[in-house]
């Protein structure tokens, strides 16, 4: 191993004590019923997919195909971008962020505070990745594709790291439910529940694909994720949900828990769980709704403010 991917392979380890171990807290849906919501919002760039774009980096690093010179790529509807952007900002790498050009303003802020390139497409993430793709053909040995929807290294976080952590956490779980993007955090929940007694539930997205969350895919629109392992997720654990169900039960939980916001597809996946009969169901939220202003504007009633990201860091490497 040279010198300088010694260096950058001992920061990334150093920056993955900071990512995970997230809390649970009892998120009131009434006066009388709860789930255990794992805040994957307290990661440190603010979402659920700061561990596997730390985990794809680490793996790249490790095996050699990213050195210091290395451009760091990815298609992705904002978080999976905003998670490498922080690791790339850190490690001292150049980060490529393709996207839908429907991308909201706050999370453009976040990935340009992290000095991430932006580049945008017509059309959803798929044009994102195809716009990605050729420009990786014209230059292969320029940039390493992080490439969500193919890596194992995704769903291999959550198998490795947040399901074993739900499970310590919350021993007494029937259910955990979670959202589907890429496949990630469903495939590695599906593999590492299988010979446990607790069932995954699966959230898609709404049934209304012009009123669609965003970082949820519904597979009655688009192609199976590489990655999505749907014979171990067990299709008939996944549902979608009607798009007008989304803010009551947001501003119903804000009102029983102390102003506290939950993100659109957190909300989508609750819709869900809520009609469960389980006594003890683990919801893993994958980021906070302050991070999406209009939706946080909409769900308090008045003007939030927008986190900076200064205030969500304390990153010494
Ligand atoms: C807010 C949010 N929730 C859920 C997901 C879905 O997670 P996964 O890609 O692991 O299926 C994403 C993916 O981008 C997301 O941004």
């Amino acid at each position: 191993m040279s010198l300088t991917t010694q260096s950058l392979s001992n920061k990334v380890q150093k920056l993955a004590t900071l990512v995970g171990n997230t809390p649970i807290r009892k998120l009131w849906l009434t006066p009388n019923r709860f789930v255990y919501m794992k805040e994957e919002g307290k990661n440190p760039a603010g979402s659920i997919k700061d561990r596997p774009a730390l985990n794809m980096l680490l793996h790249a690093i490790l095996n050699g195909e990213v050195t210091q010179g290395t451009v760091i790529a990815e298609s992705t509807s904002g978080n999976t971008g905003i998670g490498l952007a922080w690791v790339c900002h850190e490690l001292g790498l150049e980060y490529h962020n393709y996207s839908p050009s429907s991308l909201s303003g706050q999370k453009r802020d976040i990935l340009a505070d992290f000095g991430a390139h932006l580049f945008f497409s017509d059309g959803g993430t798929d044009d994102a990745t195809k716009m990605l793709k050729a420009k990786i053909e014209n230059d292969p040995d320029f940039y390493f594709w992080a490439s969500q929807f193919t890596n194992d290294n995704n769903w291999r976080a959550h198998l490795e790291n947040t399901a074993p952590e739900v499970l310590r956490q919350v021993p007494q779980a029937e259910e955990v439910w979670v959202a589907f993007g890429s496949g990630g955090t469903s495939t590695g929940f599906a593999h590492a529940l299988k010979n446990t007694n607790v069932k995954l539930q699966v959230v898609q997205n709404t049934v209304v694909r012009e009123r669609r969350v965003e970082g949820m895919r519904n597979l009655a629109w688009i192609s199976k994720p590489p990655i999505a392992d749907l014979d171990a997720i067990g299709q008939e654990n996944m549902y979608s949900t009607d798009p007008d169900a989304l803010i009551d039960l947001a501003e119903r939980i804000y009102q029983y828990n102390d102003g506290f916001i939950v993100g659109p597809t957190t909300a989508a996946v609750i819709t869900q769980a809520e009609r469960s009969t389980a006594k003890a169901l683990v919801v893993i939220s994958a980021d906070n709704g302050s991070r999406y202003l209009d939706w946080a504007n909409q769900v308090t009633g008045t003007a939030a403010q927008p986190i900076h990201t200064d205030e969500l860091l304390e990153l010494p490497v």
